[in-house]
């Protein structure tokens, strides 16, 4: 490392001229929205200021091997000297083998300054086919960890950096540092974004979809019953002979009980009463019961930890859709003849297991298609209680859905024995 007096007046406006053009470019890295248009102009300010022949940034990435592989991203060049951008040799260099040094160095976020005629020879050779006689490189660290590196080539002299340039040089090294930092913070926010817009979008499509269910219930069920129950009675009306009246008003009451006991079904349905006065597993026995009786699948279920014990309700109505979607699920699409459900809780968690060793599915076509909205849902159900789903299935090996959904200190009542 060379570093000559700092106290001449000329080194003193150079510093100077090199912290105005770190400022120049923290100003743009806050100003521009696409900083990666600006950059050019950047590294052209702090070339100029730093007297230089090129400025440019490396991205040094950790290959599977272990080691630092550095490769060229942006570069200025001074008047008459040589552009590299497109310099093949000065992608993917590793820099373990080439510059085993300079990688110890950087990262330990250590900058490398060397005059190039005082370097081993296998060093030398990649700078000077650049012309370059020194060379200055500071490390970029991004949330604290190394990034890449910024370097700049002198080809006309080597060049001696007082310590006052060197501080002013790495100040431009973490101005970029915060500029990537930022863009990848940005970066993360856009994804949120993204996902919050296709979640409520997700959001609307099941609050249609269970709309729809509701109109069809409405019309083909009690819209239908409600007029045979009409009819009966206007027929009723008409007979001159009080017994048949009677046998028409027994019907029609019969018809009534029938749909009482539907509109307490579709009313169950989209809130199952039982979980609010009884809890998770009564309820879930009931709908396997039910389950069970309408498409002559078993459902078998095993238990540990959730008898005798009430959750959040949020908790018990997820766990509860999760079972009910994957029933139907399989109901509609396995081809099993049983279902085996496991379900178990601690004072941390509560989980549940469905499993059915019907036909299964490719997990990739159905995350392609995306139309089907049953798995979306639950797996958001359960993503809204800080809760993660897995799914397993293949064709002819049946599925496997687990959700495990965390149980933060609150959320369990008392022990309730009823
Ligand atoms: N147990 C299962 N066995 C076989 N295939 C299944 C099973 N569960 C889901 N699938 C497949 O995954 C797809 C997605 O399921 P999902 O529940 O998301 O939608 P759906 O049941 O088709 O429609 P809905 O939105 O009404 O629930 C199904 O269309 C089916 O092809
Ligand atoms: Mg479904």
């Amino acid at each position: 490392m060379r570093m000559s007096d700092p106290s001449s007046a000329v080194e003193i406006g150079r510093v100077d001229a090199i912290l105005e053009a770190v400022s120049f470019s923290a100003e743009q890295f806050m100003k521009v929205n696409n900083w990666e248009l600006a950059i050019q102009q950047m590294l052209e300010r702090l070339g100029r200021a730093a007297h230089v022949s090129r400025v440019y940034v490396f991205q040094d990435e950790m290959g599977a091997d272990g080691i630092l592989y550095s490769s060229q991203k942006y570069e200025w060049d001074a008047e008459g000297i040589k552009p590299q951008i497109n310099n093949v040799e000065l992608q993917n260099i590793p820099l373990r083998y080439r510059y085993p040094r300079w990688e110890e160095a950087l990262k330990n976020g250590q900058p490398v300054l060397c005059i190039v005629k005082d370097l081993p020879e296998s060093e030398q050779e990649l700078l000077v086919a650049q012309d370059i006689k020194s060379i200055a490189i500071f490390p970029i660290l991004v949330e604290h960890l190394h990034w890449g590196h910024i370097g700049f080539d002198d080809c006309m002299i080597e060049h001696q950096w007082s310590l006052a340039e060197m501080e002013a040089l790495k100040a431009a090294a973490g101005i970029f540092g915060a500029a990537i930092e930022r863009k990848r913070a940005e970066a993360a926010l856009q994804e949120k974004n993204t996902q919050l817009a296709i979640l409520s979008h997700q959001l609307v499509e099941i609050q249609e979809t269970e709309r729809r269910f509701i109109a069809l219930e409405l019309h083909d069920e009690i819209g239908q019953a409600l007029t045979g129950i009409r009819l009966t009675l206007e027929l009723g009306m008409q007979l001159p002979d009080l017994e048949e009246t009677r046998v028409k008003i027994a019907q029609a009451l019969k018809m009534v009980d029938a749909l009482t006991g539907h509109v307490k079904d579709i009313s169950h349905m989209l809130r199952p009463n039982l979980l609010d006065d009884l809890g998770l597993l009564p309820a879930l026995l009931w709908l396997f019961e039910n389950f069970s009786s309408q498409t002559q699948i078993q459902v078998s279920i095993q238990h540990v930890g959730i008898s005798d014990r009430r959750f959040k309700p949020e908790v018990e109505i997820t766990v509860y859709r999760v079972v009910q979607e994957a029933l139907t699920n399989i109901a509609r699409h396995s081809g099993a003849d049983c279902a085996v459900v496991k379900t178990w809780a601690n004072s941390h968690v509560i989980g549940v297991q469905i499993e059915d060793k019907g036909k299964g599915f490719n997990l990739n076509d159905m995350m392609i298609a995306k139309k089907a909205i049953g798995l979306t849902g639950i797996r958001e159900r359960v993503r809204w209680l800080g809760g993660t789903m897995n799914i397993e299935s293949s064709p002819d090996a049946g599925t496997r859905i687990t959700a495990e959904i965390p149980l933060d200190s609150g959320s369990i009542f008392d022990c309730e024995r009823r």
